[in-house]
């Protein structure tokens, strides 16, 4: 049995956070995220994050406990934590969406830009963390 677990949470900036910090904290996270066999997709929309982490169980509770005490983001929520047998984002260490603060605006951007991905159900999940982050 695969021990695949896929979780995405919401979360709020602290701060302000500009679009160079937010590609750096990319690069941090796919650097670790690439040693810890974890994958995924962050979606920010200036105010508030969205991501899905994929990966081993016990380097998941690990990264979670890392996130919810990173002080550059709070009302941290888990929306979503469900077993997998394979990867959404097997490609991605972390893969940085910034989208506009209007919801439809976001959406749209995510369907343009992945229209061509292949793969039905990485489509789905990576449209679900856009619409996540405006819940
Ligand atoms: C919105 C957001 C997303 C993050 N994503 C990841 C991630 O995917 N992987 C990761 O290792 N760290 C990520 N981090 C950074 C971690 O919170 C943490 O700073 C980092 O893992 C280093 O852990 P440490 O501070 O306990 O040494 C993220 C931070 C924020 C604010």
């Amino acid at each position: 049995m695969s021990d695949l677990r896929s979780v995405t949470y919401v979360s709020r900036v602290t701060g302000s956070m500009s679009e160079a910090e937010f590609t750096l904290l990319g690069i941090e996270a796919g650097r670790f995220n690439a040693l810890d066999g974890i994958t995924g997709l962050l979606v920010f929309n200036g105010e508030r994050f969205c991501q899905t982490i994929e990966g081993a169980s016990a380097a998941i509770d690990d990264l979670l406990g890392r996130l919810r005490r990173d002080p550059r983001h709070d009302e941290f929520t888990v929306v979503n934590d469900e077993a997998t047998e394979t990867r959404r984002f097997r490609s991605w260490d972390m893969h940085l969406l910034v989208v506009p603060s209007d919801k439809q605006a976001a959406l749209d951007l995510a369907r343009t830009r992945f229209e061509a991905e292949a793969d039905y159900t990485a489509r789905a999940k990576i449209y679900q963390t856009v619409e996540s982050a405006f819940a």
